[in-house]
């Protein structure tokens, strides 16, 4: 497919979904026609998940619903290759930390070495969920923590029912 310059990709493993995630996917939607959620679906990469692909895509798909110019699927190349294949031209992903900058940096640049055409595009995370990850939420999760505001109410629910002690 063409490179399109109003079609963006936002990848990531999503586990699981964020409200951060959610504000970099909204912001994008609104910068792009159209946004393609990608969902990581390797089990061996980076250890195992705690949510399956389809859980995962479950839980962006029905937080993404009211945005009509988002899709979720699954992708399990490498994300240059997934969006080359989808016609995206922009990469679009959060940058919340410096710690976050060191990974994206490196990340841009293997992803660039592969094809420079595809462009990635930072988004600043909001203040309000700079300190915002997947992993502290589950560790939250675990100890009993509060995480309603953090994650959508059916990802709350999960996480305590799958971590809870
Ligand atoms: O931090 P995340 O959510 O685990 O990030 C996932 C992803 C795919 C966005 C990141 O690892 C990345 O930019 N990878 C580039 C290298 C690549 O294509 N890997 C294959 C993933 S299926």
């Amino acid at each position: 497919m063409a490179p399109d310059n109003r079609t963006a990709v936002c990848p990531g493993t999503f586990d699981p979904v964020t409200y951060g995630h959610l504000d970099v996917i909204g912001r994008a939607s609104a910068m792009y026609d159209r946004v393609i959620v990608g969902v990581v679906n390797l089990p061996w990469r980076k250890g195992k998940t705690l949510f399956t692909a389809e859980e995962r895509i479950g839980f962006v798909s029905n937080a993404t619903a009211e945005m009509a110019n988002v899709t979720v699927e699954p992708f399990s190349t490498l994300l240059v290759e997934f969006a080359r294949a989808r016609g995206a031209m922009a990469i679009v992903k959060g940058l919340r930390a410096i710690s976050d900058f060191e990974y994206e940096l490196e990340m841009n640049q293997l992803n660039r070495r592969q094809n420079p055409d595809i462009e990635s595009v930072y988004l600043m995370a909001s203040p309000k969920y700079s300190f915002l990850r997947s992993s502290g939420v589950k560790e939250l999760a675990t100890f009993g923590g509060e995480i309603h505001d953090l994650v959508p109410d059916e990802v709350a629910d999960q996480l305590k029912e799958r971590l809870g002690r």
